[in-house]
């Protein structure tokens, strides 16, 4: 039996935020939630999460994850008092417990196996993951033999100068043989400098305590402060951009552009200089995207090119272009071969294929069929103040320079609207429309000073 504890108790004082710490986020997921991630696919039997500091926040947040229990440690009294809460809820279980901090969120599934493998190959009372820094500060420091049995656990603040030395050092994700972890936890003490119940204290207590050491010492990286969290950001964007170079993607300046797990990629991709996606974004073989633009839950089809632009809850197909300077808004959809050009605002519309939109123009709750030309500076006026309205142009119509179209309005196919126009009635397929005074012309016409 395999029994996980996530300890998400504490408050983060050294983050100095409103948010508790495990919620803070790296590439757009929360800290606790990517700790629970790498041990889901461990199947374990009982799943606890250690909640107090604003547990209900924390709780709200994880409430979808399957078979989570959450157990209330308050006060907090420190890593080994969170695990003491255990002892009731686990008091007939038999087998293993292993213990996560909430705040070492980079932990790859694959470690944990291992760690897994070789405490149950081991037989050891515990096993848990080390591994040698150069800059140990804040960090337990362990102390083993050759045999990678440990004698002791010291934290940082109780280290003497020579206990600092040394560099190897404790992650804070354990493998415990439950049996005898209960035994010794109900004896832990507070005789410390920070006068907390550290679970780190239990190796020394357990008959046999194991160290395993990572390669990758950024894998268990511990966030306490901004300072970690931006460096564990690094690490996970360099993760990802890493995966997707070697999947066909081709990153310009690669620390400049950012990414999350739900962005998935073609290959001959192209990601220019400062180039950004949020949420899921599913980008197709061929698209040449940046510099300088933020695509966020959006669809982009073959070989589509954006230059500087905002691309936000769209659906783009193939063969279109944006941008620069184009913002597209929540339920914008280019059909292929269209495009949309600088200085343009596109909110919940649809554009036919190879229509274009070039210039200075704002689309609102628009439907614009194929090959029309939306000419420079053309508007839907679509807000009466108090409601939206559609507007709806038919195939291969031509909107001259400024109209201004007063939607609720209908223009058919093959519609010319004049420059300057600006249009309150529907208009039939062929017509032409012009709405705006005539232009006046009085010959010979001087103003009185520039007769005198
Ligand atoms: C802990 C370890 C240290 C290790 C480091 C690795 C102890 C005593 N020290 O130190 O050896 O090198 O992690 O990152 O365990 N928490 C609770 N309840 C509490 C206190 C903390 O649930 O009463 C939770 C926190 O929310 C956090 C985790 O336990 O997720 C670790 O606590 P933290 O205070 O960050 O411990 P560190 O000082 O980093
Ligand atoms: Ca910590």
């Amino acid at each position: 039996m395999l029994a996980v504890a996530i300890l998400a108790a504490g408050k983060g004082t050294r983050m100095k935020s409103a948010l508790p710490k495990v919620l803070q986020t790296l590439a757009e997921t929360s800290m606790v939630e990517r700790v629970l991630n790498s041990c889901s696919g461990l199947n374990p039997d009982r799943k606890f999460l250690i909640v107090g500091h604003q547990a209900e926040k924390v709780k709200e947040k994880l409430i979808h994850f399957p078979k989570l229990e959450f157990v209330i440690q308050t006060p907090q009294k420190g890593t080994g008092h969170a695990i003491q809460q255990l002892l009731k809820v686990l008091r007939d279980f038999k087998g293993e417990l292993l213990v996560l901090n909430g705040d070492v969120p980079l932990l790859k599934s694959e470690t944990l196996r291992r760690l897994i493998n070789e405490h149950r190959r081991s037989n050891a009372s515990v096993t848990f993951l080390t591994t040698k820094l150069s800059n140990p500060k804040g960090y337990g420091r362990v102390f083993a033999n050759k045999n990678r049995e440990v004698s002791r656990i010291i934290e940082d603040r109780d280290c003497s100068e020579e206990q600092k030395l040394n560099k190897l050092v404790n992650s804070g994700i354990y493998c415990f043989n439950w049996d005898q972890l209960a035994k010794v936890l109900p004896n832990l003490s507070t005789e410390n400098n920070q006068r907390e119940i550290y679970l780190t204290d239990t190796v020394a207590m357990l008959p046999l305590s194991m160290h395993l050491e990572v390669e990758d010492p950024g894998e268990i990286k511990g966030i306490n402060n901004r300072h970690q969290l931006s460096q564990c950001e690094r690490l996970l964007q360099e993760r990802l951009r890493e995966h997707w170079m070697e999947n066909g993607v081709t990153f310009i300046d690669p620390s400049s552009c950012t990414l999350n797990e739900n962005c998935t990629f073609g290959i001959d991709v192209i990601i220019e200089p400062q180039t950004h996606f949020r949420g899921n974004c599913r980008i197709n073989n061929g698209c040449k995207i940046g510099p300088g633009s933020l695509i966020i839950n959006s669809d982009l089809g073959e070989s589509v090119s954006i230059l500087y632009s905002v691309v936000n809850e769209a659906i783009i197909e193939n063969n279109v272009s944006i941008g620069p300077f184009a913002n597209l808004r929540p339920g914008t959809k280019l059909d292929k071969c269209s495009k949309v050009g600088n200085f343009v605002e596109i909110k919940n519309s649809s554009i036919g294929e190879k229509t274009k939109v070039n210039h200075l123009s704002y689309l609102g709750d628009a439907k614009i069929g194929k090959e029309v030309n939306i000419g420079a500076g053309t508007i839907t006026a679509n807000y009466d103040g108090i409601n939206k309205h559609p507007t709806i142009i038919g195939d291969k119509s031509k909107t001259g320079a400024n109209s201004v179209l007063v939607a609720p309005i209908n223009l058919g196919s093959k519609v010319t609207v004049g420059a300057g126009s600006t249009l309150t009635k529907n208009v039939p397929n062929n017509a032409l429309a012009i709405g705006r005074s005539k232009q006046l012309i009085k010959e010979n016409w001087f103003s009185k000073e520039s007769q005198s």
